[in-house]
């Protein structure tokens, strides 16, 4: 199989953290994918019609896309045990909030990159970081017993996402009022998929 990464991608960190924890890294060749929404570069325009990251190219099969898609796919294609079926609800609203940070950090450092200086607009920045801040609030609060489980894909979501923070917009200090999700986010740091897939920028 073929992924379509971009290391600094918080959504292919998600997919790349799966990987690892279901055994299947060796499966897939990765192929690095640099772009951005006014320059598909080299996005997988032709297997993806959005033209976004992460995209797998199954052997014999559709490309599959997005990281939900992909996620999925992964742990039923090596039986693993990601999307507990007891919890399965919560795991993945779980996993909608991590991806929500995603997104909206994601907009908000595309608003800085790709808006010429004139045309910034502070307002939607701040929008998106007050989406960030009550679902961050909601993760210190009502998720604690579910971050605590076994790991599943709602937890990977959310190291994703946190991880992004962190590397794009550390100036913001989430951690501050913030110490039980600090101290989990802290606590997983040395586990082997999730400092293996560290972002950085290519
Ligand atoms: C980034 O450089 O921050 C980025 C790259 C790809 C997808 C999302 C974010």
């Amino acid at each position: 199989m073929i992924l379509f990464d971009n290391p600094a991608s918080p959504f292919c960190r998600k997919v790349n953290i799966v990987l690892a924890e279901t055994g299947q890294q060796g499966d897939v060749t990765v192929r690095p994918a640099i772009g951005h929404p006014l320059d598909s570069g080299k996005m997988p325009t032709t297997e993806n019609p959005l033209g976004k990251i992460p995209t797998l190219l199954r052997d014999n099969a559709a490309a599959l896309y997005d990281s939900r898609v992909i996620c999925q796919f992964l742990n039923a294609r090596a039986v693993g045990n990601l999307y507990p079926e007891d919890a399965l609800w919560d795991v993945l609203t779980l996993e909608a909030t991590g991806d929500g940070i995603c997104d909206a950090a994601v907009a908000m450092v595309y608003e800085g990159r790709t808006r010429p200086a004139d045309k910034q607009f502070p307002d939607m920045v701040e929008a998106q970081w007050s989406k960030i801040e009550r679902a961050l609030d909601t993760l210190e609060t009502r998720w604690v017993d579910q971050m605590n489980a076994p790991l599943n894909i709602g937890q990977i979501a959310c190291i994703a996402a946190l991880g992004y923070l962190d590397f794009r917009l550390g100036d913001r200090d989430w951690r501050a009022e913030r110490p039980v999700l600090a101290a989990w986010f802290g606590d997983l740091a040395d586990r082997p998929s999730v400092a293996a897939t560290m972002p950085f920028a290519p």
